[in-house]
């Protein structure tokens, strides 16, 4: 782990958050908080004597609620989110290419990835691509709603990630198995839904999954898209 990134674990829906750190200015960037974490979360800004700038969401999440509004009200920090995600509250709505600056010279640059959702962005920092549920390691986020498309999914993971360096680190949205990191460079070669596979045969192969349906998707997708208030206000 980089000193300048922290990962946390969320054990009930698999959830990773990340911050991001300029170490100069203690200046920090949230990814995808959980609303059940954010209590762990503050205590870190808290302990590290962090000032958060924004909190970024990858997508309307459907497996749980971001704590994102809870965070930028304890906090001070902006939201900010894809503009395709339909999260209204945000106070930046992100477009493909666009630049976050955060402490001296930092940037994250938002790459819209769709195909998990139909918004879906990946944020890109000093090596590091975020992913969200695009590309998870050894996998890939499903396809089945919230305008979900394989063929985008494998559009996008192609276009806009596998033309990353080999060895940007991929941190993932979720993991179920326990991996924590991985680099473009493996995921091309080895992931076990994409390499060697070429479009319709991924296509053919999402189409197929027959997952459940989350259990709570129709309260948390509305929820999330207020950024975690449960109604509205
Ligand atoms: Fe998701």
């Amino acid at each position: 782990m980089q000193h300048d990134l922290i990962q946390l674990f969320d054990v009930e829906s698999s959830t990773f958050t990340y911050f991001l750190i300029d170490r100069a200015t203690r200046e920090a960037m949230a990814i995808d908080s959980v609303d059940r974490q954010v209590e762990r979360d503050l205590t870190l800004i808290k302990r590290l004597g962090l000032r958060l700038r924004y909190a970024l969401e990858t997508h309307a999440h459907a497996d749980h609620v971001t704590g994102a509004a809870k965070l930028i009200e304890a906090s001070g920090a902006l939201a900010a989110a894809p503009s395709g995600c339909g999260i209204t509250p945000a106070n930046v709505q992100l477009q493909h290419g666009d630049a976050l600056l955060f402490g001296v010279g930092e940037e994250v640059r938002a790459l819209h990835t769709p195909g998990h959702t139909a918004g879906s962005m990946s944020y890109l920092w000093r090596g590091n691509v975020f992913t969200g549920d695009a590309l998870l390691i050894d996998g890939c986020g499903r396809t089945d709603f919230q305008g979900g498309d394989a063929g985008a999914l494998y559009d996008s993971i192609h276009a806009q990630l596998f033309t990353l360096p080999d060895i940007t680190r991929v941190y993932p949205g979720h993991d179920y198995r326990g991996s924590t990191v991985s680099t473009i460079g493996w995921e091309k070669r080895h992931n076990a839904r994409l390499a060697q596979r070429d479009r319709s045969a991924f296509v053919e192969l999402m189409g197929n999954l027959k997952l459940p349906r989350p259990k709570m998707m129709d309260i948390f997708v509305p929820a999330n898209r207020r950024l975690g208030m449960r109604h509205a206000v």
